[in-house]
C-alpha cells in the first residue's frame, strides 16, 4: 500500500501564533494565507508490516531516529484515530527550504496527511483532511486548499478547520521570497509560539487585533484590494514579531539584512513602487506586489543585497495526489 502526495506551501497574511491546546494544535486565533505555487513538498508513503522499521528519507537522506520522531509520532496519531496499523516508509522531497521559516512544516504536514488518506484508501473530504493536517502542524490546515484560505480558530477538533476563501483569486498578487538565511533557526514556531502565550503580557491584546484584522482582511480580498490586503499582511506581521520583544526572555527572528529589506520596502515606496513586506519564524523576507512592479523590485534587491536569492511566487493550487 503506497502513494504519493503533493501539497504546496502557504504564507499566512494573518498569522497563527500560540495555542490553547498543543495537542489539538487548537490556535488561540483565526489565520489566513495565501497559498504559493513555487515552494511544495512530495511525500510517498507506504505502508510496511509491523516486524519492518519505520524508515524516513528526506531529500535522499535517510533521516535519523530523532530526527523522523516527529514524523512516525504523527503518524501514529493518525493511525489511532482511524483504528489502523503498520509501520512506514516515507520518502519526502521539500521544493523549499527546510526549518528556515518558509513553511516547510505547512506543506510537510499536508502532504503526509493526503498520502496517508491515499494509502489506506480512507477517501476523507476535504475538512477532514484539513483537520487531520492540522495535527501534524497548525499551518498544514490551510495547505490543503489552494488561493486564499482562512483557518478557522475554532475550539474543538470538529470546528478547528480551513475553508476556501478564493481558490483561484483575480488579485495581481505576487510575493517574492528573499531567501536571506536558509539554514535550520534556532527557535522552532512551536517553541516560539508557545513562549509568547506563556510570558507574554501583551498576548491577549495580539488575540484580539488577529481577530480583527481576519475581519478587514477579508473584507479586503472580497474587494480585490490590493493596497488593504498589502498593508494589513504587513502590519500583521509587524505585531507578530513586536510580541516575540515582549516574551520572557525577549527574541527575535530578525538579522540585521531582514530590517535592511524593510527598509528597502519603505525606500521602494517612497519612489512610487507599492509593496510591502511579511516575515514568519525565520529572518527571511517575502515582499508582496503587484506584477509591473516586479523586476524593479527584483533589481532594487540584488543592488543592495547581491548575495540573497529571490524566488517569484504567486498563488499555487491544494493538494493533489500524484499517484497511488
Ligand atoms: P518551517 O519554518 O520550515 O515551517 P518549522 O520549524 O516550523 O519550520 O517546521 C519544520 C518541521 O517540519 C520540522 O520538524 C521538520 O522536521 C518537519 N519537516 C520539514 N519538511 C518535512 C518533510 N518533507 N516531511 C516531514 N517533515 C518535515
Ligand atoms: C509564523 O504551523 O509551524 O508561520 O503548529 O507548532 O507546527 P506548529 O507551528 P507552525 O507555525 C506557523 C507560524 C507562522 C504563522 C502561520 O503560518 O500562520
Amino acid at each position: 500500500m503506497h502513494a504519493t502526495a503533493r501539497a504546496h506551501t502557504n504564507i499566512a497574511l494573518i498569522k497563527y501564533w500560540g495555542k490553547k491546546d498543543d495537542q489539538l494544535k487548537l490556535p488561540c486565533n483565526s489565520s489566513l494565507s495565501m497559498t504559493l505555487d513555487a515552494f511544495y513538498t512530495e511525500t510517498k508513503l507506504t505502508i510496511l508490516d509491523a516486524d519492518q522499521p519505520n524508515r524516513f528519507y528526506l531529500n535522499g537522506q535517510e533521516q535519523s531516529l530523532k530526527a523522523s520522531q516527529r514524523v512516525v509520532n504523527y503518524l501514529r496519531v493518525l493511525q489511532e484515530r482511524f483504528n489502523l496499523s503498520g509501520n512506514f516508509l516515507i520518502e519526502s522531497t521539500n521544493h523549499v527550504p527546510t526549518s528556515a521559516g518558509l513553511a516547510s512544516s505547512a506543506s510537510a504536514f499536508a502532504a503526509l496527511a493526503a498520502s496517508f488518506n491515499a494509502a489506506y484508501e480512507l477517501n476523507v473530504d476535504l475538512t477532514e483532511l484539513s483537520r487531520i493536517a492540522r495535527l501534524g502542524s497548525g499551518s498544514a490546515t490551510r495547505s490543503v486548499y489552494g488561493g486564499f484560505v482562512e483557518w478557522q480558530a475554532g475550539d474543538s477538533d470538529e470546528n478547528s478547520i480551513a475553508l476556501p476563501l478564493a481558490e483561484h483569486p483575480k488579485m495581481d498578487l505576487t510575493l517574492l521570497a528573499v531567501e536571506i538565511e536558509t539554514a535550520k533557526k534556532s527557535i522552532s514556531s512551536t517553541k516560539g509560539m508557545n513562549l509568547v502565550v506563556e510570558t507574554s503580557p501583551y498576548y491577549a491584546t495580539w488575540v484580539e487585533q488577529a481577530e480583527l484584522n481576519i475581519g478587514q482582511m477579508k473584507m479586503a480580498i472580497a474587494a480585490n484590494d490590493f493596497s488593504a490586503v498589502g498593508h494589513l499582511a504587513q502590519q500583521n506581521a509587524l505585531a507578530m514579531h513586536a510580541l516575540n520583544l515582549t516574551a520572557d526572555p525577549g527574541f527575535t527572528y530578525f538579522q540585521p539584512e531582514t530590517i535592511r529589506a524593510m527598509q528597502l520596502v519603505a525606500e521602494l515606496n517612497q519612489n512610487g513602487v507599492e509593496c510591502y513586506f511579511t516575515m514568519d519564524a525565520g529572518p527571511n523576507v517575502k515582499i508582496l506586489t503587484q506584477l509591473k512592479n516586479v523586476e524593479e523590485i527584483i533589481q532594487r534587491f540584488k543592488n543592495d543585497l547581491p548575495h540573497v536569492k529571490i524566488v517569484k511566487a504567486t498563488f499555487g493550487p491544494g493538494i493533489e495526489i500524484l499517484d497511488k
